[in-house]
């Protein structure tokens, strides 16, 4: 595989694991089923869709408390998603195809079964008692402080262990407890953790919830933040509100100055090896802070996951002011990454559904996602455009509401949608038996096609992986354009968010050339009036500009 700056140039795909592709049929994904799935990804023609990385979200030994987020063994493959032998199989298999693997690293918490955790519970003089957070009851009886784990279903921060008389803190579920990244051997032994996976050859880490390592080491109370019932509730906008609310706040759960310094140690782990990378979890909706997590630009994170970014409304105006923003406030040598979808977030095809099509405004944001400047993550089946899967009451099985954006992966229009054989762990979701890969696969009018041609035509132009980005500010409501440009290439994107047509007349030359369009019967080569440009009611263009 070629070296260099792949992680800046490239396409990076997210795998849930658990989700994707199941070879043994006990109805859970696995890591075979990854491998033989991976041409689907990238088989070294635009008949795949060409993606550069994967991001595995974990697959280590866990009781699954939160799905592989509470890792009990750092350096190991859980029983369910197959073997070391596997993971290693799947490395060969995905660089064969020149597809770099990237995979999670949770160094906030383990599972409350990690055998430090059962040392460290075992007394208060354990030699690991302080490789966690443990702290007294106030003088009344009630938890060290008010913190509350980001899952408002598991309640407070904080868990009483009878057995030694102190309190334990876990920032998610309680059987999740959160080290303490101030002990030097905690830090020492999560140096070895990533050794371990750099030296089996994986191409970097996506480091979960990175902001929240370093916390007030005097465990004093955050400012009161007024919650109302309907803001605990499981649902996407109960916990867009939840978040703003808190944002309103300086907090001293997360975000502590020493993360930087904690960062820093990873990075230069990172740099003992060659082309490696990191890209935060950094879920901070404040675009300054999120930036301080590139250090100078070559110290700390390679790339951070902007939510502020992912968690925008529907609204050409709310994009353009976070991607104009979040550009002035890194620094210089520093890429930014954009994505719009995730395991923890309703995916696309459902979030912008509201108040209109939801079909058409993915393929609009597929465009967006991958013609800005800065890394693109894709979320599987995104691809397809995917939506949410429907989940019964008695099929709830995710504490904080997540089940819909995890319904397996819509292969094919089988019962089991080519996922599985078995009986899948969450339900297929309704639209399967249309909305697929197999369906999709040699239709040109599909969202696929639009994604691989996306990526595709991204590899060969130099302005799209590297290139300048200037916003036009001149541009009607609910319209987004850009231009993209690198030596003589010179590429405006225009976007239109709204159920309307727009027309715009952009400056310049009065024709260009289509390059991509959301609409799959425009042709690509046909000449593009500018003056004005008319774009049709959710329509997306890339528009190559002439003279
Ligand atoms: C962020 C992960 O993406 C999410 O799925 C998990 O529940 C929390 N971190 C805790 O690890």
């Amino acid at each position: 595989m070629a070296k260099g700056d792949w992680w800046r140039h490239g396409v990076i795909y997210q795998i849930y694991p658990r989700s994707f592709a199941d070879s043994n049929g006990d109805g859970v994904g696995d890591l075979a089923g990854i491998t033989a799935r991976l041409d689907h990804l990238n088989d070294g023609t635009p008949a795949s869709l060409g993606v550069d990385a994967i991001w595995l979200s974990p697959f280590y030994p866990s009781p699954m408390a939160d799905f592989g987020y509470d890792v009990a063994d750092y350096t190991g493959v859980d029983p369910i998603f197959g073997t070391l032998d596997d993971f290693d199989r799947l490395v060969a298999e995905a660089h064969a195809r020149g597809i770099r693997v990237v995979v999670d690293l949770v160094p906030n918490h383990t599972s409350d079964r990690h055998p430090w955790f059962l040392e460290s519970r075992s007394s208060r003089d354990n030699p690991k008692r302080d490789w966690y957070v443990w702290a007294d009851s106030r003088p009344d009886g009630s938890p060290p402080n008010n913190w509350v784990s980001a899952f408002p279903r598991a309640g407070r921060a904080w868990t009483f262990d009878e057995a030694t008389g102190q309190w334990y803190l876990h920032s998610f579920t309680p059987e999740q407890p959160d080290l303490n990244w101030w002990n030097p051997e905690v830090r020492e032994a999560m140096d070895q953790v990533m050794r371990f996976w750099l030296d089996r050859g994986v191409d970097g880490f996506r480091v979960d919830v990175a902001h929240k390592m370093a916390r007030d080491p005097e465990l004093l109370d955050n400012p009161l933040v007024e919650l109302d019932e309907e803001d605990l509730e499981t649902t996407q906008e109960a916990r867009d509100r939840r978040l703003a609310k808190l944002k309103s706040i300086p907090r001293r759960d997360e975000d502590w100055p020493e993360v930087h310094e904690i960062l820093r140690r990873f990075r230069s782990t990172l740099d003992g090896y060659d082309d490696r990378m990191a890209v935060g979890e950094v879920y901070l909706l404040d675009l300054e802070r999120l930036a301080r997590y590139y250090g100078s630009g070559q110290d700390e994170f390679h790339l951070a996951h902007n939510f502020v970014f992912l968690t925008q409304p529907w609204k050409a105006e709310a994009f353009r002011s976070v991607v104009d923003e979040f550009n002035t406030l890194l620094p210089a040598d520093a890429w930014p990454a954009w994505m719009l979808g995730d395991h923890d977030i309703s995916r696309v095809a459902s979030r912008y559904d509201e108040g209109g099509d939801g079909q058409a405004r993915a393929r609009v944001a597929a465009i967006m996602l991958l013609t800005l400047r800065g890394t693109p993550f894709v979320y599987m089946g995104d691809e397809i455009g995917q939506a949410d899967g429907e989940i019964p009451p008695d099929r709830v099985v995710d504490v904080d509401g997540r089940d819909p954006e995890r319904s397996p992966m819509q292969w094919d229009g089988s019962p089991g949608a080519g996922f599985s054989t078995g009986d899948p762990w969450l339900p297929v979701g309704s639209q399967a038996g249309t909305v697929n890969v197999a369906a999709q696969r040699d239709d040109p009018a599909s969202m696929l096609s639009l994604f691989r041609r996306l990526i595709w035509y991204r590899k060969g132009s130099a302005a799209l992986r590297g290139g300048d980005y200037r916003s036009l500010t001149d541009t009607p409501g609910g319209c987004y354009a850009y231009l993209r440009t690198a030596g003589d290439e010179r590429l405006l994107v225009a976007l239109n968010f709204t159920g309307q047509p727009l027309e715009y007349r952009v400056e310049g030359p009065a024709r260009g050339r289509l390059e991509l369009a959301t609409d799959p019967a425009r042709s690509p080569g046909d000449p593009v009036d500018l003056h004005p440009l008319r774009l049709a009611p959710d329509e997306g263009l890339v528009v190559r500009l002439e003279g």
